[in-house]
């Protein structure tokens, strides 16, 4: 299978930044979430790094009000702004498919597309949560078969949607054609969960389809990816996991009758970055320090079923059962027993991994070491680029792309000029 030459970076744009305690430190803009200023700057620090887009992930119900301490804007209307402050970035936001309706969405992310100038993208998910559920009209989330039924025939809908509209439709002659009526159609979906006369209100728009991204890491998710995806936001906390994953996601693309090299796999990416090695572990145990420590432990006595409130915080991790004899679910449990086996850390060391980006990979280091980590990620075959979460914004982001970026660009890894207008013409 080839292998594309240059790595992919989005930056995952999400509050304060991804350390749940980032919003206490003194450098987070926490008086600024809805200030659209805030997410321009970050966009345009982005794009001066050459990153291929900004991302956001989206949810539908408050998790914690009074402990998150954070908030987002609704993406598309946030990328919207975004993209007037910007001109080459790619915009990609995440849509629910349990949640929206296709016209809805095939709608709004093909205005998103007009205003961009073609560099929309969507990343297609299918929510997990009850409480999210409830602001929508159900009484608890749909089982997750039912949830990718759904979602393969949203995703059907869409595309159809932004077909309706064949390239040239416009004629704009003021002698009395508007449109080609040849060129203009209806779709007439009848399907299980939708019925959708179309065609869309809105003229097809510069990337034709917007790029469609995908979340989601069972079986049904990865078959939905490797159907219709053109890139992936993945998990995975170590090299080891993420080779499995990628080995499996690129045969099943390749099974699903497309160019697997053509779908790029980007596993999120938390970084403490720091002059020395000591600076960056500096920089996290900073971070770590603002936890709520109680309300951390109770968390992680239900990850891994015991009562974890006694533990002391500046030891290593007590021994854990293996998995074989666990109970509870093995997600979670899984990566706690891969970060202790890889990092060997303290208590509050794995409460601060855990508390930034749950179980993506975590790299620790100097601009160089972070640079050779990532590399031998992308040579050896476990991803090809990721979706970078600082766990503090601003800082987080200017320190990748300023000292990190360059590396990368030396190495012959990463573009230093952007070559194409568009976010399907970045990824290619
Ligand atoms: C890396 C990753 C990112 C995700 N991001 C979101 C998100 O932003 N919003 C959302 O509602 N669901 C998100 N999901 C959840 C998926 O939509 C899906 O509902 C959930 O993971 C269960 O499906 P799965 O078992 O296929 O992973 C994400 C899942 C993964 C693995």
């Amino acid at each position: 299978m080839a292998s594309p030459t240059m790595l992919h970076l989005n930056a995952f744009l999400f509050g304060c930044g991804h350390h749940s305690a980032a919003w206490r430190h003194p450098n987070s803009r926490v008086e600024d979430l809805g200030d659209i200023r805030y997410y321009e700057e970050l966009a345009q620090t982005a794009e001066r790094g050459k990153l291929d887009a900004v991302f956001f992930a989206d949810g539908h119900s408050v998790r914690d009000p009074a402990g998150a301490g954070t908030w987002f804007l609704e993406p598309i209307t946030a990328l919207t702004a975004m993209a007037r402050a910007t001109s080459h970035i790619g915009l990609v936001t995440t849509v629910s498919t349990t949640f929206y309706t296709p016209f809805h969405a095939a709608r709004m992310l093909a205005s998103l597309d007009h205003i961009s100038g073609g560099r929309a993208g969507w990343n297609v998910v299918t929510s997990m949560f009850d409480a999210e559920a409830r602001n929508h009209g159900f009484g608890e989330i749909p089982p997750r078969a039912e949830r990718y039924a759904r979602a393969e025939e949203f995703v059907e809908v869409a595309l159809a949607l932004w077909d309706s509209w064949d390239p040239g439709a416009l004629v704009l002659d003021r002698a009395g054609m508007y449109a080609d009526p040849s060129k203009v159609r209806s779709i007439d979906h009848a399907g299980t969960h939708f019925r959708v006369d179309g065609p869309l209100t809105v003229p097809r728009s510069p990337q034709g389809r917007p790029v469609l991204f995908q979340a989601g890491a069972s079986g049904q998710g990865r078959d939905l990816a490797a159907r219709y995806a053109e890139a992936i936001y993945a998990v995975a906390y170590d090299a080891e996991a993420g080779a499995s994953y990628y080995t499996d996601v690129k045969a099943r693309i390749a099974a699903a009758g497309r160019d697997a090299a053509s779908v790029g796999i980007m596993p999120g990416l938390v970084t403490y970055i720091g002059s020395t090695m000591a600076e960056a572990r500096a920089k996290k145990a900073e971070l770590d320090a603002l936890l709520p420590v109680d309300q951390s432990l109770r968390q992680l006595g239900m990850f891994v079923e015991q009562d974890c409130s006694a533990w002391e915080l500046d030891a290593p991790v007590p021994e854990l059962p293996p998995i074989e004899e666990f109970t509870g679910p093995h997600g979670r449990y899984e990566t706690i027993l891969r970060i202790v086996a890889k990092d060997r850390p303290t208590v509050r060391e794995l409460l601060g991994t855990l508390a930034a980006g749950g179980g993506h990979a975590t790299m620790i280091g100097t601009p160089e070491s972070i640079a050779d980590e990532i590399e031998a990620w992308f040579r050896g075959g476990a991803a090809d680029g990721f979706n970078l979460m600082p766990p503090l914004y601003p800082d987080g982001l200017h320190e990748f792309v300023d000292h990190v970026v360059p590396i990368l660009q030396a190495r012959g890894l990463f573009r230093s000029e952007y070559t194409s207008a568009t976010l399907r013409g970045h990824l290619r």
